[in-house]
């Protein structure tokens, strides 16, 4: 991992967005959508089928173009026409079906398209060594890095696939469902992984679907509904009940039950 970008310092806003709208045909998708997320945090991104979520991570990651709205990375105003310039600009993407190439090994699909070459040659023995410390600094469980990632389980591929990512040196990270497909003992590890990427200090942005996975890793929960803005929870300072009343639009939620009381209490005082 090379660490010539210079990083945003802890706190600092890696992705902000403002009035993001994106139609397909009839289809309103997103819109006008804002959404934040700062150097060493985990934001998760949630709302129900057709909410709008994979739509919003292709528009970041530069494989859709917004009709609208801007989008700043790192600070800076960008225009992102394409994955390569998002990943150019410091944003990395886990797509759900992880791309990854079956009969290479763990380092073959490390540094796919990214070779070290040493004298006109591929330098094998550096690349293993750099993707034993990468695992290792991710505290990643895999039990070779010379076999085929065809034979390794759900949760080492998905692992796999993040330390991928991270090879681009991002300063966000985007996971769309990266524990959907797993059990509890490998969910358990890649959620450990999305800790050791916020110690590291990156923005992580996570799609999922398990209120659970979400209450136990994010800093704040942004909800999608409709392809609108339906609020966004500090996870600390709520419950998943109250996450779940914004997912479904539920009026009469706990939310809105607790301040109609608390408007109620401050009028009688
Ligand atoms: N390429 C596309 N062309 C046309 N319509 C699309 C396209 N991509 C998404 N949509 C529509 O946009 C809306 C939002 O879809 P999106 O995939 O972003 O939802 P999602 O929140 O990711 O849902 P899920 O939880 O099912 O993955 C849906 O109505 C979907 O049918
Ligand atoms: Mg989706």
């Amino acid at each position: 991992m090379s660490s010539s970008t210079t990083r945003p310092g802890p706190g600092a806003t890696v992705l902000s967005l403002e009035g993001v709208s994106k139609r397909f045909g009839a289809v309103q998708a997103l819109s006008d959508i804002a959404l934040d997320v700062r150097a060493g945090e985990v934001v998760a991104l949630v709302g129900d089928n057709g909410a709008g979520k994979s739509t919003l991570i292709k528009a970041i990651a530069g494989v859709h173009t917004p009709d609208s709205g801007t989008l700043e990375i790192g600070g800076k105003r960008a225009k992102v026409r394409g994955p390569a310039e998002a990943q150019k600009l410091g944003v990395a993407t886990v797509f759900q079906d992880l791309a990854l190439c079956d009969n290479l090994d763990v380092v073959g699909n490390l540094f796919l398209g990214r070779e070290i070459v040493k004298r006109g040659q591929i330098d094998e023995t550096e690349m293993e060594r750099q993707s034993w410390k990468l695992l290792k600094e991710l505290s990643a469980r895999i039990p070779s890095v010379r076999i085929p990632v065809a034979s390794l389980s759900g949760g080492q591929r998905q692992t796999v696939a993040i330390a991928r990512s991270l090879l681009g040196d991002p300063q966000l990270v985007m996971l769309d469902e990266p524990t959907a497909a797993l059990g509890v003992a490998q969910t358990a590890e890649v959620l450990n992984l999305v800790e050791r990427l916020r110690e590291r200090g990156l923005g992580v942005l996570l799609i999922s679907h398990n209120m659970a996975d979400v209450m136990a890793v994010a800093d704040r929960v942004v909800v999608l509904r409709l392809g609108r803005n339906n609020g966004t929870f500090t996870v600390s300072q709520t419950t998943s009940q109250d996450v779940i009343a914004a997912i479904t639009g539920a009026t009469n939620n706990a939310v809105s039950a607790r301040a109609h009381r608390r408007s109620q209490q401050e009028e009688a005082s």
